[in-house]
């Protein structure tokens, strides 16, 4: 699929705010400064579109972006944040949860994993959470560039194993970088497949 536009339509704090449900949609989450924002841009060949900063914690709120002007982009709030009060915490998760739960136009969250670090309990906690709420996801190993293929296939490797702990079936994985723009076609080939799916689903209804 190749993106065409790709333009900012607003923040949102609730859902309630977010905007009409009536197009496909996929939401970005993973832990602050995995690199969500950065992937957002990369994907759509727009280094300004999303907010990035090398300090975690920048994006603060639900921002949905519209592509092609047929289905939204989603860049979320990261979690595991050290620097922020057990109430801010609490807060983004009653914030996140209530549109995970709530947006019945999502078909699938793309969680993304720094492919630099062996697995993290808050990432596999994050990843069971989805299941229990039966929410379709998908992995994206972020910053591929900043090491060699070996090892990010060793913590690949490491992620499934921890994975299958509880996982009888593994979802999709995708490897990207931001910074050598890597991974592109990957995952918005799939995104392409899913809306088409979407939209066949909508005939029939
Ligand atoms: P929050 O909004 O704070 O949750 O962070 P985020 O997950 O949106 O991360 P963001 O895209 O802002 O990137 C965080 C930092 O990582 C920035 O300094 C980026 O330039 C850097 N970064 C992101 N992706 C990559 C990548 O693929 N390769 C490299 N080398 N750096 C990256
Ligand atoms: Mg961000």
């Amino acid at each position: 699929m190749l993106i065409k536009t790709a333009s900012f339509v607003k923040s949102s704090v609730k859902l309630s705010q977010c905007p009409s449900p009536q197009l496909p949609e996929y939401a970005f989450i993973g832990r602050s400064n995995v690199g969500k924002s950065s992937l957002i841009n990369m994907l759509c060949n727009h280094a300004k579109l999303a907010k990035v900063s090398s300090t975690p914690g920048k994006t603060q709120e639900i921002n949905h972006f519209i592509i092609n002007n047929n289905w939204y982009l989603v860049d979320l709030p990261g979690y595991g944040y050290a620097r922020v009060s057990r109430s801010a915490r609490e807060k983004w998760g009653d914030f996140i949860e209530e549109y995970l739960k709530g947006r019945e136009n999502l078909q699938y969250v793309f969680v993304l994993i720094d492919s630099r670090l062996e697995p993290q309990l808050i990432d596999i906690e994050f990843i069971n959470h989805l299941g229990q709420l039966s929410i379709p996801f998908v992995i994206v190993f972020t910053k591929t560039d900043k090491q060699n293929a070996a090892q990010t296939q060793q913590n690949k490797a490491l992620f499934e194993k921890t994975l299958y702990e509880t996982w009888e079936e593994l979802p999709p994985m995708f490897f990207t970088s931001a910074e050598k723009k890597t991974g592109k076609e990957e995952v918005l080939k799939f995104i392409g497949a899913c809306n088409q799916q979407y939209r066949i689903e909508k005939k029939q209804a």
